[in-house]
């Protein structure tokens, strides 16, 4: 499955720019990152604050402007694809001509991204032969060009020329760019990393979770079109890996207990729920204000944490829910009477033997379900098998 994640939305100098403020709202509920990069032109129909503060990023016309970041090659090294609405007969011909006279035709030679063209102006213009042959032309350099629709225009009169309706453009985007948005309207739950367990001030009961499993099915999700929100203990990763996670609801939490709260709030409203998190099962039964001094350390009574799967696996109205089992063997039956006792429909075993998968990129172990053979997954990355759980888990969802 392709991922697209970062769109540029070029737009041209007509009156449908002003539709392409609801295409940029759709693109956004959909997931995308969008930046946009109106020609000069199109400023008379749809200003730059409105595009900036729509899309919430910076918005420039010519190559001329914000020079030090070189913006027709930084966005073009960036996105992942283009879509231009709508499209002028002008713009159109100035592309098919390899003109880059601003900065979104200087964009349009530098990026190798797919590309839509998304033509809308006066029936006559877009039968002239001049715009029919550049149109051709686009096509024959693998652009894909909408049909513009028929019906009323700005004026009185009716043809071929209008803008398409926004669904119908976001079709055929997801179409052009081989995007599946399986999850779209699915609304998905993550547990993810380690929680600490406070013994004083200073110290903690932990364990070595960096919470990039359930980072990587988080991203998955939401590049599926799930709505999706993280309840994140102690998260250990990268700067770079914590910007990846733009578009997810995030709520830190420390505690097993705290993370249990997170989750009674959030599963009722949820359809899936992935426990990728690794819970402390016990806990010191007291808390020290003070710093315990070391000649007192030596032994720390615990006391059981909840099973948070288990309890809100109980609460379950039409939920699945993904559990995780982190053993040092690959013992199949156990893993399915975990599963079954935890109330999970779906649980990954993984073998963590010898310091394996905690902190790592790359998993291996087997899916079981509550309704087919257990899935082996050969050593794979974290992000190959968030979508094999989330295959999993659609299946199960209907
Ligand atoms: N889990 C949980 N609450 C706990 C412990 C674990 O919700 N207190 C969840 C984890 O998020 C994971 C699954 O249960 O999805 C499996 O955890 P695991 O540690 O393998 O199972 P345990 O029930 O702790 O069993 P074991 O005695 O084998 O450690």
């Amino acid at each position: 499955m392709a991922k697209v994640r970062e769109v540029i939305l070029g737009v041209g100098g007509g009156i449908a720019a002003y539709k392409s403020c609801d295409l940029l709202r759709r693109l956004q509920e959909r997931g995308y990152q969008v930046t946009v990069v109106p020609t000069p032109s199109s400023l008379n129909f749809v200003g730059a604050a409105t595009w900036e503060a729509l899309s919430g990023r910076a918005v420039t016309t010519q190559v001329w402007e914000r020079v030090d970041e070189v913006r027709h090659i930084s966005l073009a090294n960036t996105a992942d694809a283009l879509i231009i609405a709508p499209a002028t007969a002008d713009l159109i011909a100035r592309i098919a001509a390899g003109r880059a006279d601003d900065l979104l035709t200087n964009l349009v030679l530098a990026i190798d991204v797919p590309i839509l063209i998304v033509p809308a102006m006066h029936p006559q213009m877009w039968n002239d032969p001049a715009t029919q042959s550049n149109v051709a032309t686009l096509q024959s350099r693998g652009f894909s060009v909408m049909e513009p629709a028929i019906g009323r225009l700005t004026g009185s009169d009716i043809g071929q020329g209008r803008f398409p309706e926004t669904n119908e453009i976001i079709t055929k985007f997801e179409e052009v760019t081989e995007i599946e948005k399986d999850y779209f309207g699915k609304r998905v739950l993550i547990t993810a990393g380690g929680t600490r367990e406070a013994i004083d001030p200073v110290r903690y009961i932990g364990n070595r979770s960096s919470g990039r499993q359930g980072a990587a099915v988080a991203r998955a999700a939401r590049d599926r079109g799930a709505q999706v929100k993280m309840i994140f203990a102690n998260a250990q990763l990268s700067p770079d890996e914590i910007n990846d996670l733009s578009g997810i609801e995030i709520v830190s939490v420390e505690t097993a207990t705290e993370m249990f709260t997170a989750l009674e709030e959030a599963f009722p409203k949820s359809d899936l729920l992935v426990m990728s998190a690794a819970v402390a099962d016990a806990r010191p039964s007291q808390y020290s204000e003070g710093k315990i001094k070391k000649g007192e350390l030596r032994d720390i009574a615990l006391v059981e944490n909840p099973d948070l799967l288990k309890s809100i696996a109980k609460l379950r109205t039409k939920q699945i829910v993904v559990a995780f089992a982190a053993e040092t063997n690959n013992d199949l039956a156990a893993a399915q009477a975990k599963m079954e006792a935890k109330g999970a429909n779906i649980l990954y075993l993984n073998n963590v033997s010898n310091g394996a998968i905690f902190g790592s990129l790359d998993t291996e172990g087997f899916i079981i379900t509550s309704n087919g053979a257990p899935i082996p997954v050969p050593l794979t990355s974290k992000d190959t098998l968030a979508e094999l759980l989330l295959d999993q888990a659609l299946n199960q969802l209907g």
